[in-house]
């Protein structure tokens, strides 16, 4: 299958701690700038439904708004309760100077 690369927004539009978030069919993608590195987490928490991308985000971590779990945005890694499942992660790419990730929608 082909890869699929899908445009998120310039590079030098990401502010610190904010993500930007792109929604693929069903699929909703946040993607972080840290330092000068792009990631890209399921915008969804794995506990119960609540978007990431509205949550507190502090020194590469991302804490969800509704129960407070947080999660490690460059491996997707739950670091403690009530998350217990790792966030899905995308890779990332600069093309251009637009961040781009890979999602493949199956
Ligand atoms: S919904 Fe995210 S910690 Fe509960």
């Amino acid at each position: 299958m082909p890869e699929s690369w899908h445009p998120v927004a310039p590079a030098d539009s990401f502010e610190d701690d904010a993500a930007k978030v792109v929604q693929i069919g069903e699929t909703r993608i946040a993607v972080f700038r840290l330092e000068n590195d792009f990631f890209a987490v399921s915008d969804v928490c794995t506990h119960e439904y609540a978007l990431l991308s509205e949550g507190f985000c502090e020194n590469g971590k991302i804490e969800c708004p509704l129960h407070q779990a947080c999660f490690d945005i460059r491996t997707g890694k739950a670091l403690d309760e009530p998350a217990e499942v790792d966030l899905p992660t995308y890779p990332t790419r600069i093309e251009n100077g637009v961040v781009q990730l890979q999602f493949d929608a199956g």
